[in-house]
């Protein structure tokens, strides 16, 4: 075991208080929300529940005064009541503090996810946050430690396990169609050259990162596909970046400032042995993709532009578009199945944002498991630590928490309650 290991593993030791796996709170019919960062990302999911009901929104909170106008607005023209509004930089603990609101939907640049979501906790609120929703070790364990000694909801919202595809692939692979998977593949592969990372301070912290700065939506789909804290974990991981390169087109993409070099690549092993690739590169001028892998013992998926799928009888072939498209539209999960339509319309990304949001809303007021926890939320946020280590100390093996302190293998599938 190396040092990394060693020191990652101070948590692993005996259960303090019981753990929040399958956390079923008081049902909520109808979900009081305050949303705390009305950024480019937080106005775009906030349009979503304006589609669902059972919910009111009291509270918005940024430090740019206009975005949360613009908000209030869209409230008011829908006929819903006024929100609070929260302008100053330290206004989240008010909104937290409130008695009369029951989730903390957190989109806030990453630095402050985790510091919110746990005061939020310890006010006794469930949280949602934007990903990653941790950028270090401390902070994966203070969520989990604090969702279990406060027994609140920590949902991460990775929007990209609600993606139509990859959630058919998830029903196909738990009807056992992939037989055991053995080795899996994703990334962040996303040209954002154009955000000009350094003039226009975009995403500027990112780029200041080393290893995998981002990691989650990549890795999500894949930890379900797994099982991992429902049977298996998540054991090491080796990274590996490469230099920084220029793009005389984009001179925010210098070598001077930016150390996290153009494409990460990472290496997760899990307890049983099972591999998974993970890239990261938002540089290259390349097609967007999380270039999804599948390679099970009884048969193959990829998805780059477009899912392509093999079986074990005709390895050699894949099967062809239709017999593709008919295998995934007779596997539909059932969310597209009630609710695709609505969430294509309304929602971005092919209707899986609508989609992760209706489900939280609908768990939270029938008072069931969330569809992903507070671990998930963990194993998959701190890839973006554990990946820098490894750069750092040489591609060296890094041991990954098990943030569950041993109860990986209580649950023995992921399930998504109705
Ligand atoms: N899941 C996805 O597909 C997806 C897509 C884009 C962004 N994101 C994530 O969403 C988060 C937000 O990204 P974005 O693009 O909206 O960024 P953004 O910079 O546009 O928005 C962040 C907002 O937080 C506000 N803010 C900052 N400090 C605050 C404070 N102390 N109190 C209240 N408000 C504060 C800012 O004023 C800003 O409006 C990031 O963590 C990002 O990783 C996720």
């Amino acid at each position: 075991m190396t040092d990394s290991q060693n020191k990652l593993d101070v948590h692993d030791v005996k259960p303090l208080v019981d753990d929040v796996l399958q956390l079923r709170c008081e049902p909520l019919p109808v979900v009081r929300m305050a949303f705390v960062g009305l950024g480019k990302r937080g106005k775009q999911s906030f349009q979503h529940f304006l589609h669902i009901d059972g919910v009111e929104v009291k509270a918005l909170c940024d430090v740019v005064p206009a975005n949360m106008h613009e908000i209030q607005n869209v409230l008011l023209q829908h006929n819903k009541p006024a929100a609070d509004l929260y302008a100053e930089h330290d206004d989240w603990k008010i909104v937290c503090e409130r008695v009369d609101i029951d989730l903390i939907y957190i989109c806030t640049d990453r630095s402050k996810h985790a510091e919110i979501a746990v005061y939020a906790m310890k006010h006794n609120k469930h949280v949602a946050i934007e990903v990653p929703a941790a950028n270090t070790i401390e902070e994966c364990w203070a969520l989990v430690d604090t969702a279990e000694q406060t027994r609140r909801h920590c949902i991460m919202l990775e929007n990209c396990c609600y993606d139509y595809e990859e959630l058919a692939l998830l029903n196909l692979s738990q009807a056992g169609f992939f037989g055991d998977i053995v080795h899996l593949e994703g990334a962040y592969i996303h040209d954002l050259r154009f955000l000009d990372f350094e003039n226009k301070r975009h995403y500027l912290d990112l780029w200041k990162m080393n290893g995998n700065p981002y990691p989650t939506h990549g890795l999500g789909p894949l930890c379900q596909l797994l099982g991992i804290h429902r049977g298996d974990r998540l054991h090491s991981i080796v990274s590996v970046s490469t230099g920084q390169f220029n793009f005389p087109e984009h001179s925010a993409v210098s070598h001077s400032t930016l150390t996290l070099g153009n494409v990460n690549t990472s290496i997760i092993k899990t307890h049983k042995g099972k591999t998974i690739v993970l890239q990261h590169d938002v540089s290259s001028p390349r097609p967007y993709t999380r270039n999804y892998l599948l390679s099970g013992s009884r048969a193959y998926a990829e998805k780059r532009d477009e899912l392509k799928i093999a079986v074990s009888e005709n390895p050699s072939r894949y099967l062809t578009a239709d017999d593709t498209k008919k295998l995934v539209a007779d596997n539909e999960h059932p969310f597209y199945k009630t609710k695709g339509d609505l969430a294509r319309n309304v929602g971005a990304h092919g209707g899986m944002d609508f989609i992760m949001d209706y489900r939280l809303i609908y768990c939270l007021q029938n008072g069931l498991p969330l569809d992903m926890d507070v671990y998930d939320a963990a194993e998959w946020s701190c890839i973006v630590d554990l990946s820098a280590k490894s750069v750092i100390e040489g591609s060296v093996s890094v041991g990954i928490p098990d943030f569950t302190r041993g109860r990986w293998d209580k649950l023995q599938k992921l399930e998504f309650f109705q």
